[in-house]
């Protein structure tokens, strides 16, 4: 027998997701320490009866729930990150968190209890032909937990055909999604130019080789790399985030080296590169006409979040007849920012989606300590992803 619709079905236990998503947030966990979170995960899909396995990717945790027929063969992942950071929260309510510089100031505690809503719902009907695999991904802020699962054989033991996930969005309003068939979030990578000179007396520069000279040099060259090099119609960003140099308190020490730290986020391979490229060659050229050297250490740390048109353009279909066409929005700016679920998304088809919160004229904002995840949205979050996996694999 079908069952009701999925949204229908998991508003009937929208307070008992709350109630979770709230514990999450009260007890936030930093990437590959969420003990207690995948505990909670794991015990929930047991008590669903759903197929277990721990410890892919540290604390990460799978859940397998089959179809009522498997006769499809296909695989459908949908990922969830259950992450906090190291933030201490400014908020008031009886949910805040119970740890000191730590919270759940990215919506992760929501996203956990959205998958697990999608989890509930999916056990209790089945109502597919083929496998749903439930990805509670840990550390995605900056500490690479989907590529943890990766190494340890996630797609090995699980051959997903498509993979799936969502983020929190307080731009966009409540009810609705955003999505585009392309780039959704850009590469993140981490720069560190190390630049060494002749130190001496501030009085005596002419014996010196000034480091600090060429940095400031050097900074202002590095802009030209993105208005002189790429391409107007791509994109990229070159952000100079830290310069250090000398001692506050040594005003007539010209120092022998400068350091500068900071990130470059581009969407295409290519960009990338030459990005990278004409650092090098700036670096060197600039520290190497005043006599000085310097060292580029360049880190790619996030790739790019590019989604497959067919699974985007599928989501999107899906979520405009689930929600209305004017609650969709189909072609979405990507976002500088950087997602670890494109690790996944190197190696698979899928898209990663907007779920709209509202907030942000409130100054509700990701990685703020005023943030919290707006619970009136979970059963949506669910509905979508259990819709996913129905729709990927009709009975
Ligand atoms: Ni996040």
């Amino acid at each position: 027998m079908k069952p009701r619709s999925p949204l229908d079905s998991i508003r009937l236990f929208h307070d008992e997701l709350t109630a979770l998503r709230r514990d999450l947030h009260a007890h936030p966990e930093l990437g590959f320490e969420e003990v207690r979170t995948s505990a909670i995960v794991a015990g929930a899909l047991q008590s669903l009866g759903v197929e277990v396995h721990r410890g892919i990717g540290k604390t990460g945790v799978v859940g397998v729930i089959q179809g009522q027929r498997c006769d499809s063969g296909k695989m459908i992942g949908l990922r969830a990150d259950m992450d906090a950071l190291a933030l201490t929260e400014d908020n008031a309510f009886a949910h805040r968190s119970s740890k000191a510089g730590l919270m759940h100031a990215c919506g992760h505690d929501g996203h956990t209890a959205i998958l697990l809503g999608a989890a509930r719902y999916l056990a209790q009907t089945r109502y597919f032909d083929g496998t749903v695999v439930l990805i509670f991904q840990p550390a995605e802020e900056g500490r690479g937990g989907a590529r943890a699962m990766l190494d340890d054989g996630l797609f090995d033991t699980f051959p997903c055909d498509a993979v799936y996930a969502l983020h929190n969005w307080p731009a966009l309003p409540p009810g609705t999604i955003g999505i585009n068939p392309g780039p959704m979030m850009a590469a993140a990578d981490r720069f560190e130019i190390v630049i060494t000179g002749v130190g001496g007396h501030g009085a005596h520069p002419y014996q010196t080789v000034d480091p600090v000279l060429v940095a400031g040099h050097l900074i202002t060259a590095l802009q030209s790399v993105v208005s002189r090099n790429v391409n107007p119609l791509d994109s990229a960003v070159v952000s100079v985030g830290s310069v250090q140099a000398g001692h506050p308190d040594a005003m007539s020490v010209i120092p022998r080296e400068a350091r500068l730290v900071g990130t470059v986020r581009t969407f295409r391979r290519s960009v990338q590169e030459m990005v990278e490229t004409r650092m090098r060659e700036l670096s060197q050229s600039i520290a190497g006409a005043f006599g000085a050297s310097a060292q580029l250490n360049y880190q790619r740390i996030y790739p790019a979040t590019l989604n497959t048109a067919p699974e985007a353009n599928f989501v999107a279909d899906l979520a405009t007849q689930l929600i209305g066409k004017d609650k969709v929005v189909r072609d979405l700016t990507p976002s500088m920012g950087s997602e670890d679920f494109s690790f996944m998304l190197q190696v698979k088809p899928g898209a990663y989606f907007r779920l709209g919160q509202g907030g942000a004229d409130a100054g509700c904002l990701l990685h703020n300590p005023r943030y919290d995840f707006n619970d009136a949205v979970i059963p949506l979050g669910s509905a979508l992803f259990a819709s996913i996996a129905e729709r990927s694999m009709p009975l």
